[in-house]
């Protein structure tokens, strides 16, 4: 038998057809393993947070929590008020807003931007697909919230994983003109941008959800009129709501489309994140040549003020693979302070999170050995935290 007929189950069907087939099959089996996994009608929530993690995320010490919690001063749900000690968003939201209310208060405890402090947009890129930019982007969106940021999470990217980790099935959830493109797109379809803003299971976060609809800007944009100016359309989309949230971070697709491009000139500070492996690095030289060559073109036309900040994030990080060791070592050497100190640790506690689409801050920590979650988040909030520090000097905030 020839190599083609082995290949070919009907002799008749071209490999084109074969490949339409395979495409299908695959969908609805892999629908069905997704159902199985995590049902549509499954509610994603938000886990309760230890008194650790709550002391953390208002900034006061444990004990100072447990006092607040037992004088009964701030209403909280059964859990944080019966001595149980674990906290709702909503507890921890509620014991900020209380603490800031006091007649003279000595610190504020709400982060919100204050006036004369800017909305800050962070670009996650990379055009190395695997990098981690949704993972990177999923908790950090979810820690600035924690934390009491205002967040817009935007999905940028087709194939809308960050949506569904916010527990939105791009094929049922989203429909037509619910993703930026319905905000940035050329024709007379365009809606505002409140529009398509969704709110999410976790207090001050909001999304804007992805879906393949988002391709349609890289046809359309060649050949509308208005499309020399692609560049501009994401910061003018979002002109409306630049009040309203102190943080955007988007999610870019691993390409350097029109989307990654409007997202890069609507960005007051990008975040490349990067696995320490040879071909990956090879690749992001590549990316980072065409990126600034674009943007050069781009600014010749529409100059751009500068980044506030930019940061390369190590991500899938194993401490003990000689070969990763000498390349973040490199990377250090190369970037100096531009490498975040903190790097995202591999982890099988974010891979079998990312299975039931959930991220570190979803998931049951009892699903996982401690010290394999702890690890795992231990390494997400110091590298949120770098983050969090970066924008807080933006603001001046030292
Ligand atoms: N720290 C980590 N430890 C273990 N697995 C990880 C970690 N970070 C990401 N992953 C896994 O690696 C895979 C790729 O991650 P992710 O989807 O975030 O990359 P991406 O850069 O957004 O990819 P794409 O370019 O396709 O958008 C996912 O399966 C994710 O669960
Ligand atoms: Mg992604």
């Amino acid at each position: 038998m020839s190599t083609q007929a082995a290949l070919k189950p009907d002799p008749t069907a071209t490999f084109l057809d074969i490949l339409g087939n395979d495409a299908d099959e695959l969908a609805s089996k892999l629908q069905d393993l997704q159902r199985r996994i995590f049902p549509p009608k499954a509610k994603k929530s938000i886990r309760r947070l230890t008194s650790a993690e709550a002391a953390k995320f208002i900034g006061v010490t444990e004990g100072y929590l447990r006092q607040i919690a037992a004088d009964g001063k701030v209403p909280l749900s059964e859990g944080a008020a019966n001595g149980r000690r674990t906290y709702s968003v909503e507890d921890i939201n509620a014991i900020r807003e209380m603490l800031d209310s006091g007649a003279k208060p000595t610190r504020r405890y709400s982060p919100r931007r204050q006036e004369g402090e800017k909305l800050q947009i962070i670009s996650v890129i990379n055009f190395k697909g695997g990098s981690a930019k949704t993972t990177t982007t999923a908790h950090l969106v979810q820690y600035l919230a924690l934390k009491g940021y205002r967040v817009l999470a935007i999905d940028l990217d087709p194939q809308a994983s960050l949506s569904t980790l916010f527990g939105l099935q791009p094929e049922t959830d989203v429909g037509e003109n619910e993703t930026l493109y319905g905000a940035i797109r050329y024709d007379d379809q365009r809606v505002d941008v409140t529009d398509i803003i969704r709110s999410t299971y976790l207090p001050g976060l909001h999304v804007i959800p992805g879906h393949l609809e988002l391709m349609e800007f890289e046809t359309t944009t060649p050949m509308a009129k208005e499309g020399q100016t692609f560049f501009a359309r994401m910061a003018g989309a979002l002109g409306p709501v630049a009040d309203e949230y102190d943080v955007v971070v988007v999610d870019c697709p691993p390409n350097l489309g029109y989307l990654t491009m409007t997202a890069l000139c609507a960005a007051s500070a990008v975040l490349i994140t990067v696995h320490p492996q040879m071909l990956d690095v090879l690749s992001m030289a590549q990316f980072l040549r065409m990126t600034t060559d674009l943007l050069s073109t781009i600014h010749k036309v529409r100059p751009q003020s500068d980044y506030d900040w930019m940061g390369y994030l190590v991500t899938r990080y194993e401490p003990n693979d000689t070969p990763q060791n000498q390349m973040v070592g490199f990377l250090r050497s190369l970037f100096g302070p531009r490498l975040l100190t903190n790097a995202m640790l591999k982890s099988t506690a974010i891979a079998d999170a990312g299975l039931t689409k959930q991220t570190l801050y979803d998931v049951e920590k009892q699903r996982f050995n401690k010290g394999t979650y702890d690890r795992a988040l231990e390494s997400v909030d110091l590298v949120n935290g770098e983050i969090e520090a970066l924008l807080r000097r933006t603001w001046g905030r030292v």
